[in-house]
């Protein structure tokens, strides 16, 4: 049907186009965490040499749990919003003794770490643990406001479940985490924010915006 031609063209694209970055050699959710985190204010060009260092220093969630807050702060230098180092720690410290040093492998426990969002849950549930939970990021709601046409107001948090709705709809439930960093590459590369590159888009024979010549108007943002 329609739902799984869209899924596996888009999925065909994502194995084909993919970039080789460091947190996607292995799911090692220790790996994807971090770079989730890194990647939430910062640059992919800029995270990759960061995440490099961070994981030669801290190798294990206990080496994590243990660092000194120096170390810590030293491997954090230059990435800005230092609470996501602290909270690190924190969560680390709390996988140790709550979750016998294990990342916990559902959404709704992932979700009690400390620095953790719904984004962060998602991304770390999908694409270490095959949880069919959506990863929604700006990046994301972009993509998904075009391709359906969405208008909700991005910047209310009361739109986030109607992005939630639409993504669950779409998600593939055999390879969840492949489809949400398809989706990130989708917004990044191709689905951009003023000039989107919608020749070279693999989804835009299903793409509503598309059809329309709507792009430009979403997503919808009220200006604050
Ligand atoms: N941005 C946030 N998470 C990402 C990921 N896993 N891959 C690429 N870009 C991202």
């Amino acid at each position: 049907d329609k739902l799984q031609s869209f899924q596996e063209e888009f999925i065909t694209w994502y194995e084909k186009e993919k970039r080789n970055l460091p947190w996607r050699v292995n799911l090692d959710p220790y790996r994807i965490w971090i770079s989730e985190i890194m990647l939430q204010q910062t640059r992919v060009d800029t995270v990759i040499d960061y995440y490099y260092r961070f994981m030669e220093w801290f190798p294990t969630i206990k080496d994590l749990a243990e660092a000194p807050d120096e170390r810590l702060l030293k491997a954090w230098e230059g990435l800005g919003y230092y609470s996501r180092a602290r909270n690190l720690k924190v969560a680390a410290q709390q996988i140790m003794t709550e979750f016998n040093g294990q990342m916990p492998e559902t959404i709704e426990e992932i979700r009690q770490l400390k620095g953790i969002g719904p984004y962060t849950a998602g991304a770390i549930g999908s694409i270490a643990f095959q949880i069919p939970e959506p990863a929604i990021d700006g990046n994301v709601m972009r993509v998904v406001s075009r391709l359906f046409e969405i208008s909700d107001d991005i910047a209310k948090p009361s739109s986030r479940k109607v992005f939630e709705e639409a993504m669950y709809k779409i998600i593939d439930q055999n390879r969840p985490g492949d489809f949400n960093q398809a989706m990130m590459d989708l917004g990044s590369a191709i689905c951009t924010p003023t000039s989107p590159k919608c020749e070279e888009c693999p989804i835009q024979s299903y793409c509503l915006s598309y059809q329309n010549n709507t792009m430009t108007n979403f997503p919808v943002k009220s200006k604050k």
